[in-house]
């Protein structure tokens, strides 16, 4: 088997297991909290068990490789392969009730910079959606037994998505971005998981994505799921501390990257 497939059933399998957990803690939140406040701890708490969770299944499985995770950081390994890990992406989707909420886990060859890295293998898996969504490099993405596809005509505009950092102060130039995109779009929907934008646009609910302010945890896996299905994931600005994701089939994304790398 190559490596890449290993990785993929790896990653597949741990994203399982961890988004079970996550979905079980989501059930014990929602009957222990009864304010916001404890809800978002209960969240916070739930984050970082199933990090720990991912983190300690692949060390017991691959004990040379890296580990790069949005709650509890990066190490270094000695295999030059690294896992990119989002315990749970859309946490105010979780935290609110909203099941749009995943786990995202890559496995990346090279430096862990999203400029450079090659990544091999990717499992999205969004268990109170019942859906999980896997890629390894070369061998296509996949879920529930289904090839995915981008879409490629978008004749009656396309249907894209994007999201909004936390900090308000980046809102009125997202929406200014918003502005310039919607003439080429059908409708723009606005999930709150920026892993599930991709996992959709790889399979083909979505004609394209756009975002600034990922980090790299958010994209890792989905960026894969988009290149496996025939689409193109590419990043501009990204020096900046709010460099901007774009994806799609291969028309939409060059469309998008037009208007996005215009300078206003
Ligand atoms: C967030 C989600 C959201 C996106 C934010 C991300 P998190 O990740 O992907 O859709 O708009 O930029 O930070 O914090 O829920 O893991
Ligand atoms: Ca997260």
């Amino acid at each position: 088997m190559s490596l890449a497939l290993e990785l993929g059933e790896l990653a597949a399998e741990i994203a399982r297991e961890a988004g079970e957990l996550a979905r079980t803690r989501r059930q014990e939140g929602v009957r222990l909290a009864a304010t916001k406040s404890s809800l978002a701890d209960i969240v916070t708490e739930a984050d970082r068990e199933v990090e720990a969770l991912i983190r300690e299944r692949l060390r017991a499985s691959r004990a040379d490789d890296g580990f790069l995770g949005e709650e509890s950081g990066a190490e270094g390994g000695a295999s030059g392969i690294t896992w990119v890990v989002d315990p749970i992406d859309g946490t105010v989707n979780y935290a609110y009730g909203i099941p749009a909420y995943n786990v995202s886990i890559a496995a990346v060859r090279g430096e862990p910079d999203p400029e450079s890295w090659e990544a091999l293998a990717a499992a999205v898996n969004a268990p109170a959606l019942g859906e999980i969504f896997t890629a390894a490099r070369g061998h296509g993405a996949w879920s529930d037994g289904i090839r995915l596809a981008v879409t490629e005509e978008t004749p009656a505009g396309a249907l894209l998505a994007t999201g909004f950092g936390y900090d308000p102060a980046t809102h009125d130039g997202d929406l200014a971005t918003v502005g310039r995109v919607m003439p080429m779009a059908r409708d723009l929907r606005r999930m709150g998981s920026a892993a599930l934008d991709l996992a959709y646009v790889a399979a083909g609910r979505l004609d394209g994505y756009f975002e600034r302010g990922l980090k790299p945890w958010d994209h890792a896996a989905g960026a894969l799921l988009v290149a496996e299905a025939g689409g193109i994931v590419s990043r501009i600005d990204v020096d900046s501390p709010r460099p901007m994701l774009i994806a799609g089939g291969p028309d939409v994304h060059a469309r998008l990257r037009v208007i996005l790398d215009a300078k206003h």
